[in-house]
């Protein structure tokens, strides 16, 4: 494996009981980048995360991060594992009856032996780090969509992970706190070094602010390239893709009959 690779997928295979989701699927993620995966829905997007996290297991090949076989790891390097990996889901939704303060110090408490006014210094950073100073009182009632996902962020990186997975961090939200959202991931991923990979369907946001974009389908990477081979790319359903055309040229039969654009959720309404 190549050292500068923090992610690498060699011939993964994984079904879900007889339903294979993904098949002969290799990829890598650049340690420090940070890179989109999009595809239609069912394509196995969240399905790669849970590989990555170690929460499933492929049937065949090997995922490995940082170098070691996620498989291959015993209970307490798995626990590791994911005490370097911060999570933010689409429903990975704050605990209702905690604060901002508590819901942002949870990982802490739970994973470290911190002092409390110790954790409460590095919640202050890293509400400081969401553009959220001063809201440790507030409860997850009282944010707007936003701020609530702002605060999540906050949560997902309270323990500094070396590898970042987002799904559908942009879900939910007005086009200004999306925004907001997608420039905080940026920007964390540059001021941490941090890898990251974040499943969206969100195109031209992500080509803004990612390093390179992975096209699921059909089990499989398709396509694959940095923001600007993929806006040159004349590949015709990448164009599909980003333009949001329902019918192109390209009609991808997986499984039998659907069209990928139809499978990419694309509305023909000019718009991804
Ligand atoms: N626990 C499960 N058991 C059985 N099938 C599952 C399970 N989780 C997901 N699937 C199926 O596997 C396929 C891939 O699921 P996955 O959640 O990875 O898709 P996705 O690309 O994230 O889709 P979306 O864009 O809708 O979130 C889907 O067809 C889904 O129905
Ligand atoms: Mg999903």
């Amino acid at each position: 494996m190549s050292l500068d690779n923090f992610i690498e997928f060699r011939n993964v295979g994984f079904a879900y009981g007889s339903r294979p989701i993904l098949e002969n699927l290799d990829l890598a993620v650049p340690r420090g980048k940070l890179v989109a995966v999009m595809g239609g829905s069912g394509s196995g997007k969240t399905t790669l995360l849970r590989l990555i996290s170690g929460q499933l297991r492929p049937n065949v090949g090997q995922v490995r991060v940082d170098g070691r076989d996620v498989a291959g790891m015993s209970r307490d390097e798995l626990y590791r594992h994911r005490r370097r990996m911060g999570m933010l889901f689409q429903f990975g939704a704050l605990f209702t009856d905690l604060n901002v303060e508590d819901n942002v110090a949870f990982p802490l408490r739970e994973h470290t032996r911190l002092p409390d006014s110790m954790i409460r210094d590095l919640v202050t950073m890293k509400l400081e780090a969401v553009g959220l100073r001063g809201t440790q009182p507030l409860m997850p009632a009282e944010l707007s969509g936003g701020m609530a996902r702002r605060v999540a962020l906050a949560r997902a990186i309270a323990l500094d992970p070396q590898l970042m997975l987002y799904d559908e961090p942009f879900t939910g939200l007005d086009p200004i706190s999306l925004g907001v959202i997608a420039l905080l991931i940026k920007k964390l991923n540059d001021a941490l070094g941090t890898t990251a990979v974040m499943v969206t369907h969100d195109v031209h946001k992500s080509l803004e602010i990612v390093d390179h974009v992975l096209f699921l389908a059909a089990g499989k990477v398709v396509a694959q390239g940095s923001p600007d081979e993929v806006r040159r790319s004349d590949a015709p359903w990448v164009q599909q893709f980003i333009n949001g055309e329902a019918d192109g040229p390209v009609h991808f039969t997986y499984p039998a009959g659907r069209s990928l654009a139809a499978d990419l959720g694309l509305q023909g309404d000019g718009h991804a």
